[in-house]
């Protein structure tokens, strides 16, 4: 019997918007793994955190490196971020952004880069140029502003305040840790019962992310997860209209995969979008076959 719901129509969005956030995934997901949900749902690189929220596990073992990303979720967790808090900051912020204009975005970035302040991550990511994530190499925010001032609008405020709302619900009675840390620990804490979900940052591709990420580091993480006990579900992109991506028919030809499309955006028109075809990778026993769709 699934734990999980087989299908999840109308995913949610969480209150962080990152670069590589998976939300629209969720559905091929669920329609496409079967565990028995009496391990642990395993997420080494969480991200925005929209695979977790949506698929809603009893008990998961959650990690990234980025350890801003996990300090919000954390203190969502302790209520020390809510809804109330954040909407308070943020009108407090927003105000203060309308009428000094990007210096203060520059003010805050800089304060956030001294103390880590998960109110500041989130007034942050919410104003900073397309929602982008990404650190220098010595660990400081590097987004330039947004450009718009009056960015923290009443109806945007409540939106983001929402998200959070949503994710306090949502981690009410739940076994959840957050914590920061490589994918390497991650995977070792794995036993047989569990279901690990991968999405690391993606190979021979533009990164901006907290740490960085070669063809070694996949290489040695395709074949740590070939090793695991448990099962896996794993993200990587496929082929665009360029090329096709070696790394899968290197480590996992033998592997059942599905494959769906995604549009990335790299400039303000239309037409500067790039076609992805995104490929989930699974481990055999944990594949659900279904409307006759069958591994590769
Ligand atoms: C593609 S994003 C995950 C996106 C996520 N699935 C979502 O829907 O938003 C990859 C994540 O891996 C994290 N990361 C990069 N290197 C890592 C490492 N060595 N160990 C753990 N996490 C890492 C990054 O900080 C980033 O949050």
């Amino acid at each position: 019997m699934l734990p999980l719901p087989r299908y999840c129509q109308k995913p949610k969005v969480p209150p962080i918007k990152s670069q590589g956030i998976k939300t629209r995934l969720v559905p091929l997901i669920l329609s496409s793994i079967q565990w028995d949900g009496k391990g642990w749902w395993v997420e080494p690189f969480l991200g925005s955190g929209a695979v977790l929220f949506n698929i809603q596990p009893d008990k998961a073992r959650i990690a990234d490196t980025n350890r801003h990303v996990i300090e919000v979720y954390r203190s969502i967790q302790t209520g020390v971020l809510s809804s109330a808090s954040l909407r308070e900051s943020l009108e407090q912020e927003g105000k203060k952004l309308a009428a000094q204009g990007e210096d203060y975005y520059y003010e805050v970035r800089e304060r956030f880069n001294d103390s880590g302040n998960p109110f500041d991550f989130i007034f942050l990511n919410r104003a900073s140029f397309n929602g982008v994530i990404r650190f220098n190499s010595k660990g400081k925010f590097n987004v330039p502003f947004c450009k718009k001032v009056d960015r923290f609008r009443p109806a945007y405020i409540t939106k983001v305040c929402n998200q959070v709302d949503w994710v306090a619900r949502t981690l009410q009675g739940k076994e959840w840790m957050f914590v920061v840390q490589d994918w390497r620990e991650t995977l070792a804490s794995t036993t047989s019962g569990d279901f690990v979900y991968l999405d690391p940052p993606y190979i021979g591709r533009h990164t901006d992310y907290f740490s960085h990420w070669n063809d070694a580091e996949a290489d040695e993480l395709a074949v740590a997860i070939k090793d695991l006990t448990c099962g896996f579900a794993y993200s990587m992109w496929k082929k665009n209209k360029y090329r096709e991506n070696e790394h899968l028919s290197k480590h996992f030809s033998q592997y059942p995969c599905v494959t769906y499309h995604h549009y990335y955006h790299v400039g303000a028109t239309e037409h500067l979008r790039n076609a992805m075809e995104e490929a989930l990778i699974i481990s055999p026993n944990f594949f659900a076959i279904e409307d006759g769709r069958s591994g590769t």
